[in-house]
């Protein structure tokens, strides 16, 4: 995953502790916040005589809170709630000091106290003279920290404020940048997908009888929208064509809109080449030569509506063929002998997998939000029996079956 990816919206709480390398902590604001961070800062006593609290206000666009005993701060936000609302505490710079009053547990000023209230992890990037970085002290306090799980980027070495040379600079902001999102890659979920296409159909179909009216099924795009953000979640890069439906975009899915069965069929073949293919849509399979102009009573009885039948987009899919995902995956809408019937529509429609699921009066799954479904694989002739479960577990499982079948 890029930085890009893996730090935007993330919120940072940056402690800024007194240092000369201070300075470089407002060009860390910057490239935090140019990857979608929200960047919160505590600066101390310490901090404040290198940069001003105007500056770092103004480059992280947020209040700067430096007062434990602020009545203000503390009614508005809390020091509790400000260790808490963060998804990583980063200390840059941090001085000899601080991470020796880490060490000890003290709890003197709004940062100290901050960083023993918090709950989430902690980042050092130490900036300080090369001998107080080499002196026993500083090394006891970064072993104790260390030892509790407190992570740390650099220092480097090289031509120091002072005139030293050694190790004790600050990390320049990109490392530190790159250790914050190096952080929130291992945080992140495993995405065994990454990589791969996932073209994925969702929603009924709308078929016109008239430029006004046209019928439709009682498909939600629930499961089908699931399945898209469950592939999503797994690293997939995920087109869906989705039918009309009230279903919130799924995040990480980018969607196509269609009507119609065959417009559905002609966005399906667009989005291709895929890796795997899930048709989750309720496709109509017929459609009406739709009349030109709307339909008008005029006293001669009710029309007579022309059907036609609608492409099969799994079917079509599955056809062998240069473009043929390497996995297509079909949900069968069944009443009764459900395995059955589930297996023959495999076979027929020449799809790898099938998702059977009961769809008879009074199983609630139309519309509804859970689904009992059974997974059949190689020709029908495999069947995994899921426990009855709601859609977004159905969709979650599905898309590790997925991930499993591409990485063994
Ligand atoms: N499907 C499709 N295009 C169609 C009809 C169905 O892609 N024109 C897909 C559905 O998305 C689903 C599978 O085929 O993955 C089976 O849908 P279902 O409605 O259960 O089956 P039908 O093909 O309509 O068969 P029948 O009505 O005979 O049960």
């Amino acid at each position: 995953m890029s930085d890009l990816a893996l730090l935007d919206g993330k919120r940072i709480l940056l402690i800024i502790s007194g240092g000369i390398a201070a300075y470089k902590s407002l060009e860390l604001i910057r490239r935090l916040k140019e990857r979608g961070c929200r960047v919160r800062c505590v600066l101390t006593a310490g901090g404040s005589k290198f940069v001003t609290p105007l500056s770092v206000s103004a480059l992280s666009e947020e209040k700067v809170f430096t007062d434990l005993w602020s009545l203000t701060d503390e009614a508005e936000m809390g020091h509790i709630r400000l260790s808490r609302e963060a998804d990583l505490v980063v200390v840059a710079p941090a001085s000899a000091d601080i991470l020796a009053k880490m060490a000890a547990g003290l709890a003197d000023d709004l940062a100290t106290t901050a960083l023993l209230a918090t709950d989430k992890a902690v980042l050092v990037a130490p900036a300080m003279n090369v001998m107080m970085w080499v002196h026993p002290a500083t090394r006891a306090n970064v072993t104790t920290l260390e030892a509790r799980g407190v992570r740390r980027v650099g220092p480097d070495s090289g031509d120091m404020a002072c005139g030293e040379v050694g190790a004790g600079r600050m990390s320049e902001p990109m490392a530190i940048v790159a250790a914050i999102a190096a952080f929130f890659a291992e945080q992140a979920p495993p995405r065994p997908l990454a990589g791969l296409h996932a073209l994925v159909t969702s929603g009924p179909t709308h078929e016109p009888i008239d430029p006004v009216r046209y019928i439709a099924n009682r498909s939600s795009g629930k499961q089908g929208h699931a399945v898209a953000a469950a592939l999503a979640r797994l690293g997939a890069r995920v087109t869906l064509v989705s039918g009309p439906t009230h279903e919130p975009d799924p995040a990480g899915a980018a969607v196509l809109r269609v009507e119609t069965a065959r417009e559905m069929l002609a966005a399906c073949e667009a989005a291709l080449p895929a890796d795997v293919a899930v048709c989750a849509a309720a496709v109509a399979d017929w459609r009406f030569e739709a009349a030109g102009q709307k339909l008008k009573k005029e006293g001669g009885g009710p029309p007579r509506l022309v059907l036609a039948e609608n492409p099969d987009i799994l079917a079509t899919l599955s056809r062998p063929g240069p473009v043929r995902p390497r996995l297509v995956v079909g949900f069968a809408a069944e009443t009764e002998r459900v395995l059955e019937h589930a297996g023959a529509k495999l076979r027929r429609k020449g799809c790898d997998w099938i998702l059977a699921n009961d769809v008879s009066p009074g199983s609630g799954v139309f519309g509804g939000d859970s689904n009992a479904v059974h997974l059949l694989t190689r020709d029908g002739n495999d069947v995994e029996s899921w426990p009855r479960a709601g859609k977004d577990e159905v969709a979650a499982r599905l898309a590790e079956r997925i991930a499993l079948h591409f990485t063994t």
